[in-house]
């Protein structure tokens, strides 16, 4: 059982390989976060909780003689606000009578075997392993609001997810005006934060900052989980280096607004709450009604930043993503966008495809203007039926032909915005999101629809449908250009104004959800102007998300490492394009472009036409060695092989198989100086024993010399040079 009650001490034991939570009912019902950290058994950990009388800091009613009891600076684990924590809460209700305080307190409990599910929002798949449910049920016996915590236990995994589910069970209407999934108070270890911040085109980059006693918020108001701060966040020990040392990951599996809390209190206690973003939130809970917070996936590891990636990693491949892609080889792609943009006709596209299958490439993709009248990025959007004026003969002739040249066919849509300059905007203009009386914010020319309507999820799911259904598409890229503004929904009452953001990412995993029931083949790739909306929340329904817009694999080596600290590469959609590249005009080598984009599900983002004889040749051999180590990178276990990269002058990474026989190292010199030493770096995850041959030297060796005394690189001159060493080993 990895899920314990012990009766007698009222404590809750959750186990898994490593780790070992606790959570404890004190003697009023107050249910207090005990323990998450190295597996302790059922060693009560409650001694780690010390009290004192600290000032300004009140105490429960049933607590006047001991001042040292407070919710201000009892570990929780879900905290409420208005009763005396003055901490971040997880919990704001607003009563009929206008009361703000909610005080929950323990009412029952129950174990199932299995994963629990949420409504309408994605989760961690239970899979065939042994996975355990914990709820608790808190009430407050005033308002009548229920909160049902649940916790499902991957023993295997070392993972634990959370999500909280919140019930009116009173005759009166309570809103909602803050909802969090989660919150882990944290008495000792947690020193730093980091967080993943970026913009477009340059996602993801980790940010290690030291707490002091303040409030670090990490969070995204833009209606998407967004470039700017990814919903996931690690808490470490000072010490915590890529290899050793103590992390713990709290990731929110949503795609919306969200928020992270991360306030160290006056007694060094670190809390971190994570949810659904409360600005400009709010949810009318009517008697009955049930509010599913989303699912956050939480993770300990005490083998340094690396070994928690790995946890991600694995829980990602094997339970969020479709289990459907799990083992299936990605297509090779050649994706027209960076190739001719807007600018081509059924022509210039049948050509790129003769080309995509000349290297060795499995799938064309037609990406942006193929559809209504768009010519540019001005127009068209919501008209998804296609130009034939542009593509004469249609889609389905096209897609026939590609196919006739033993090529799969992929499309480019962006379902949830419209131009106004469409037909469907002038014949719907309430079915975008925009404020009565206003002009709306415009970005890119577009507009953002109201996804929490039905009416327009039928229609989009009727124009998808019609694609699906006419021509053989076997992968579809679903974009989404633009950061929400002016949400308010034309159907909604004034009342709940607040919900439709929420809504709006409840319609979108409603309407994927529905494309993937009817059309599971189809491979769906997630993108957001590239990695706006990389989460854990669309991986559910895509199971790779184009990762940035910014295809400079220089740019690339450091959005990908951001992204592998969270995401495995078999979700990373990544391509070579053209050199000089479109987004920095920086010139760098094939080869380098290849084995940055090899790192994630490879592709091709340029016009063949415009290579030479000995660059086609190149890329060719790329495919085919992309294809040899394919497994390594889908299913290996990914090591980042140095820290910290300001200031260095090479970034490496490697992937080593399940059984570790076999791995491939990758190194690319970002900053070329004459005569410097040999790049040096010790590879990771071999076993100490076995003793492997590296293809490139032809040096045979111990996985312990390799790991322990590591290995020096010869590398080429020139800018931005890359090697790539694939070590199998010999048996013995
Ligand atoms: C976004 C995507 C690009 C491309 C364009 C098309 O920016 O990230 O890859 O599809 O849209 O407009």
């Amino acid at each position: 059982m990895s899920i314990r009650f012990i009766e007698s001490e009222q404590r809750f034991v959750l186990e898994t390989r490593q780790t070992t939570y606790q959570i404890k009912i004190d003697k009023t019902g107050c249910l207090r976060h005990v323990y998450y950290g190295k597996r302790v058994g059922d060693t009560d950990m409650d001694y780690l909780y010390r009290t004192t009388d600290r000032g300004f800091s009140g105490n429960p009613y049933e607590f006047q003689d001991d001042r040292t009891c407070s919710f201000d600076t009892m570990p929780q684990e879900y905290p409420t606000f208005g009763v005396g924590d003055y901490r971040v809460s997880a919990l704001r209700c607003l009563a009929k009578n206008g009361s703000r305080s909610t005080d929950l307190r323990y009412a029952s409990y129950e174990i199932r075997e299995g994963k629990y599910k949420l409504e309408g929002l994605p989760y961690v798949r239970g899979g065939d392993e042994k996975v355990e449910t914990l709820f608790i049920r808190l009430k407050d016996s005033v308002t009548g609001i229920a909160v049902d915590l649940m916790y499902g236990v991957f023993e295997e995994k070392d993972v634990i997810t959370r999500s909280a589910c919140i019930r009116n069970e009173s005759q009166e209407t309570v809103i909602l005006q803050k909802a969090a999934s989660m919150c882990l108070d944290i008495p000792y270890g947690a020193d730093d934060l980091i967080s993943f911040n970026g913009r477009h085109c340059m996602e993801r980059q980790p940010f290690r900052q030291r707490l002091g006693q303040n409030i670090v918020t990490v969070g995204s108001k833009r209606g998407m989980s967004s470039h700017h701060n990814n919903p996931f966040v690690i808490l470490c020990d000072a010490e915590t280096t890529e290899d050793s040392g103590e992390s713990r990951g709290v990731m929110l599996m949503y795609s919306g607004s969200h928020k992270e809390e991360i306030e160290k209190d006056q007694a060094g206690t670190v809390r971190l709450v994570a949810g659904i973003q409360d600005e400009g939130f709010s949810w009318i809970l009517d008697p009955g009604d049930i509010f599913w917070t989303p699912e956050a996936i939480l993770s300990f590891s005490f083998d340094g930043l690396n070994g928690l990636s790995a946890n991600y990693h694995r829980i990602i491949r094997e339970n969020v993503c479709d289990p459907m892609f799990r083992n299936k080889r990605r297509p090779v792609l050649l994706n027209s966008w960076e190739a001719s943009y807007f600018s081509f006709n059924e022509k210039t596209i049948y050509e790129l495809a003769v080309q995509a299958k000349d290297l060795g490439a499995d799938m064309l993709v037609l990406d942006d203007g193929w559809f209504g009248s768009r010519d540019s990025d001005n127009s068209g959007l919501g008209d998804w039926t296609v130009n034939e004026q542009k593509l004469k003969g249609g889609l389905t002739a096209l897609s026939d032909k590609v196919h006739d040249l033993g090529l799969q066919f992929g499309l480019w849509i962006e379902p949830e915005m419209v131009n106004e300059n469409s037909d469907l905007y002038r014949m719907h203009p309430d079915w975008a999101l925009s404020d009565p009386g206003r002009k709306p914010n415009v970005a890119r020319n577009q507009l953002v629809l109201d996804m929490s309507r039905e009416d327009v999820r039928e229609y989009l799911f009727s124009c998808i449908n019609a694609l699906l259904k006419e021509s053989r598409i076997e992968y579809l890229k679903w974009d989404f250009n633009r950061s929400p503004a002016n949400i308010y929904s034309h159907l909604l009452p004034p009342e709940k104004q607040g919900e439709v953001m929420h809504r709006f990412v409840l319609g979108v995993y409603s309407l994927l959800a529905r494309i993937r029931e009817a059309y599971p083949e189809v491979l769906i790739e997630g993108c957001a102007g590239g990695g706006g909306r990389f989460d854990a929340g669309m991986l559910f329904y895509t199971p790779q998300i184009w990762c940035s817009d910014n295809t400079d694999p220089i740019a690339r080596l450091f959005i990908q490492e951001g992204t592998s600290y969270g995401y495995p590469a078999c979700t990373v959609g990544s391509h070579v394009s053209a050199s000089p590249n479109h987004q920095t005009g920086r010139t760098t080598p094939l080869s380098t472009r290849g084995i940055v984009a090899s790192s994630g599900i490879l592709g091709y983002e340029l016009n063949p036409a415009s290579l030479s004889d000995a660059e086609k040749g190149e890329i060719r051999a790329q495919i085919e060695t992309y294809k040899k180590y394919e497994h390594l990178i889908r299913e290996g276990t990914y090591y980042r092989l140095k820290e910290n990269h300001s200031g260095a002058e090479t970034v490496c990474w490697a992937f080593v198989s399940p059984e570790k026989d076999e791995a491939l190292v990758n190194l690319v010199s970002v900053n070329v100086a004459a005569k410097t030493p040999f790049p040096h770096i010790k590879l990771k995850g071999l076993r100490e024993d076995a003793v492997y041959m590296i293809d490139r030297t032809g040096l045979r060796t111990t996985g312990a010399a390799l790991m322990y005394g590591g290995c020096s690189f010869d590398i080429p001159e020139g800018d931005y040079p890359c090697t790539q060493l694939h070590l199998t080993e010999i048996p013995g």
